[in-house]
């Protein structure tokens, strides 16, 4: 049933507090380890079974993982997992405190081999400053991918910055996870490499995102023709950039939906700002329904929306 996959979810996106507090979350304080795209859940419902002493974070981006995870999850009888629709490397930073992961694991992510397509791979430089904050020392990243330079490159960045103790890439003969992918590339006769690094030397990752909700009050009116001129508000900055798309208009005009999207240092959301017509006025914050993380690029977006229906208000 598509909804065993219900118990196990969890939603970020909605704490006020960030990071979270894991031990909440699982009931019990436990060695934390991470799984970045889990896919069909086959290495976490068996980690989790393995190791009933342990917690599981896994963060995944497409939907129909999750339903297949739930089934192998419920099937495997595990409680000590939770699963969130989440870009891992986003997650990993924002959602642990520092030196909270016993280990993170990686296996067989997309290489992106194209070189105009690098900077979306999973392992760069900023997951490195993200491991070596969030691990515990001594935790362990976990790599496996079929791909031999992926795993050199892997195994460069991390050594570069002088935090982890990094074995690998070994070909791995036996001990990998036993995933769909690893059976896919072995039956293809591929080659698989393993990369750990254990971390040595802690550091301090910068976060970006926050529970405060950012909403604001507008003084004076707000008509029609200023809140569809909404449409195309947009601003950049060094590290991230929002813009304004599109704009739905109730129909007595006392409440607005705009459609925002934001990125942050490459991290991508979409996104409704709720305009509504309250008792005391005019009011501007993010809508529950799409509720994004609380970055800086959303932050302004709300801010920017406020302002500028303020000036238009009065024009
Ligand atoms: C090649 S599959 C490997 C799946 C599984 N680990 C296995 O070994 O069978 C890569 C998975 O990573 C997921 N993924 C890709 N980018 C991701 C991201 N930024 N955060 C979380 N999951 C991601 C994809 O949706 C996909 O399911």
């Amino acid at each position: 049933m598509a909804l065993e996959v219900a118990r196990y979810l969890v939603e970020p996106r909605w704490w006020e507090k960030l990071p979270g507090d894991w031990k909440g979350v699982f009931g019990r304080d436990a060695p934390l380890a991470v799984e970045i795209g889990f896919g069909n859940g086959e290495f976490l419902a068996w980690a989790a079974k393995e190791n009933p002493d342990w917690n599981f974070v896994g963060f995944e981006l497409a939907l129909t993982c999750f339903v297949k995870a739930g089934k192998r999850l419920a099937s495997a009888g595990v409680e000590n997992v939770r699963l969130a629709r989440v870009d891992g490397a986003f997650g990993l930073r924002e959602l642990f405190p520092n030196g909270s992961l016993s280990r993170v694991y990686l296996h067989f992510p997309c290489p992106w081999p194209k070189a105009r397509h690098a900077s979306r791979r999973l392992v760069n430089e900023r997951l490195a400053r993200t491991l070596a904050s969030v691990l515990a020392p001594a935790g362990i990243f976990e790599l496996t991918t079929d791909v031999d330079w992926y795993a050199r490159e892997a195994a460069d960045i991390l050594s570069s910055t002088g935090r982890f103790s990094v074995r690998g890439p070994v070909p791995l003969t036996e001990g990998g996870p036993d995933t769909r992918y690893e059976r896919k590339w072995r039956l293809e006769g591929r080659r698989i490499f393993r990369v750990e690094a254990e971390l040595v030397r802690p550091g301090k990752v910068d976060r970006l995102a926050e529970g405060t909700m950012p909403h604001a009050r507008i003084k004076g009116p707000v008509p029609r023709a200023a809140l569809l001129s909404l449409a195309g508000l947009k601003e950049t900055w060094p590290e991230g950039a929002f813009v304004i798309k599109e704009i739905f208009l109730a129909s007595n005009e006392r409440a607005a939906l705009v459609r925002a999207f934001a990125v942050d240092e490459g991290f991508q959301q979409q996104y409704f700002i709720a305009v509504v017509r309250g008792p005391d006025g005019w009011m501007v914050k993010l809508d529950g329904a799409t509720l994004p993380f609380r970055t800086p690029a959303v932050k302004r977006s709300v801010a920017a929306v406020a302002a500028a229906l303020e000036k238009r208000g009065q024009a």
